[in-house]
């Protein structure tokens, strides 16, 4: 449990929180590319950190991510015309580059320079993996481009979706951090969905609902290491990758696309859930692809032309209370990444944790808290950089394994849990 100001502490990430400025510290995703498909396209509304901002694609392909309101009077830029190299409102004409720099001010006379004193607040914004990424920090600190595996693949290689989930991001990354409801909530899904089934692993899964957790400290963050029993004395590890503040990587079933998220706070109410699937040895295949649009696996269904899902709290996550008789489901809620948005945001927008109660296997979840508050800390105390920040914590793979039982898991599956190129996940 926590004490209400450590909650408060680790779930507010506006401007001047400590945790606002951790995540200031590193490079985060903002948007699909896709949504910027093309140079002068309609400009997209970005809330994140509780910043409203506000992306945009010039007539020279160059990104920006600036102010969402105009200098001016306060207009949102989202009404803007995006034309020759910059935004123009569409009040009373002034115009910004991508830097936020105000580039013209028509009601005054050019030689006044009135328009140079004019500057929004701006972030640089860059394409990575299909991914436009973010850093919200002190220019003097920003550090190198993020080099997370997936997003390093060649791109026939990747899917990456985002969904957005009603609640705080720190309920919704424990619950990536949380791999003993996997045997219950996820049940249903392990021998079904096209993405998981057929692996060995899901016979040790469903065999062993008691898991054994072993968490230890890596470099950026934690290792969650689940064991369960498999022939023959040895052990079946299922080794999961946080890097903080809140990427996971979730272990690898048979030969099937490896996924993981990112929990990025919208504001303290809301966050984005990013989901990425990728395979180092060879592009996903068609039909996985397309599993993936359809919402299987970690990704969703969408109400058409939003990031907000089909099943949603307004709907009671289309419930289906026969199928969760029948054991179809677990929960009564289809889908993974639906069974795990669900049940977080039933918790409320921030979950009081002064109230829980917790047992060994929240081992990674504690761990993980005392890893962040530590790391707010010497941020805000001594300017320490947090975990993660430097791209070497973020070349980490997660992996599945049998182990003899004398074996430290993370002694043997040390080269399993690093970035190998051209080799694939170590899968069972
Ligand atoms: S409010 Fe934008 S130009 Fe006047
Ligand atoms: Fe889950």
């Amino acid at each position: 449990m926590l004490r209400k100001e450590q909650n408060d502490l680790l779930t507010q990430t506006g401007p001047g929180t400590p945790m606002g400025q951790m995540y200031r510290c590193y490079w985060l995703p903002a948007l699909l590319a896709d949504e910027l498909p093309e140079n002068e396209c309609p400009p997209v509304r970005v809330k994140l950190l509780s910043e409203r901002l506000l992306a945009f694609r010039d007539t020279d392909g160059r990104y920006g991510l600036i102010d969402e309101f105009c200098a001016h009077r306060g207009v949102s830029l989202w009404f803007g015309r995006n034309e020759e190299s910059g935004l123009r409102c569409p009040y009373h004409g002034w115009k910004y580059d991508v830097t936020g720099q105000c580039i013209d001010v028509p009601s005054e006379p050019e030689e006044s320079g009135f328009c140079r004193k004019i500057k929004l607040k701006s972030y640089p914004l860059v394409e990575r993996g299909g991914i436009l990424w973010a850093y919200m920090g002190p220019p003097e600190k920003q550090p190198p481009l993020p080099e997370w595996e997936f997003a390093m693949v060649p791109p026939e290689h990747r899917f990456v979706s985002k969904r957005l989930q009603e609640c705080n991001w720190l309920q919704a990354m424990e619950g990536g951090i949380d791999s003993s409801h996997v045997s219950f909530l996820h049940r249903g899904e392990l021998n079904k969905d096209p993405l998981f089934k057929g692996s060995k692993g899901n016979q040790y899964n469903l065999a062993d609902a008691k898991p054994h957790f072993e968490v230890v400290e890596s470099a950026g963050g934690l290792l969650v290491g689940a064991r369960r029993n498999a022939e023959n004395g040895n052990y079946y590890w299922r080794i999961t990758q946080w890097v903080m503040p809140a990427f996971t990587m979730i272990p690898p079933r048979a030969d099937h696309p490896v996924h993981g998220h990112f929990w990025i706070p919208i504001d303290d109410d809301n966050c984005w859930t990013w989901s990425f699937d990728y395979r180092v040895t060879k592009p996903l295949s068609a039909e996985q692809r397309q599993a993936m649009r359809d919402g299987w696996g970690v990704h969703v269904k969408y109400v058409p032309g939003t990031f907000r899902p089909l099943a949603n709290k307004d709907n009671d996550y289309l419930m289906d209370r026969a199928a969760q008789k029948a054991g179809k489901t677990f929960s009564g809620v289809e889908g993974i990444s639906m069974q795990d948005a669900s049940l977080q945001e039933s918790m409320g927008p921030i979950v009081d944790r002064a109230k829980e109660n917790l047992v060994s296997t929240d081992n990674g979840i504690i761990m993980a808290r005392h890893r962040l508050l530590r790391a707010a800390k010497a941020l805000i105390d001594k300017g320490v950089t947090p975990p993660g920040v430097d791209p070497a914590h973020q070349r980490v793979r997660s992996a599945a394994l049998v182990l003899p039982p004398d074996q430290p898991f993370k002694d043997a599956a040390k080269q399993a849990l690093m970035v190998q190129p051209d080799v694939a996940h170590v899968s069972v």
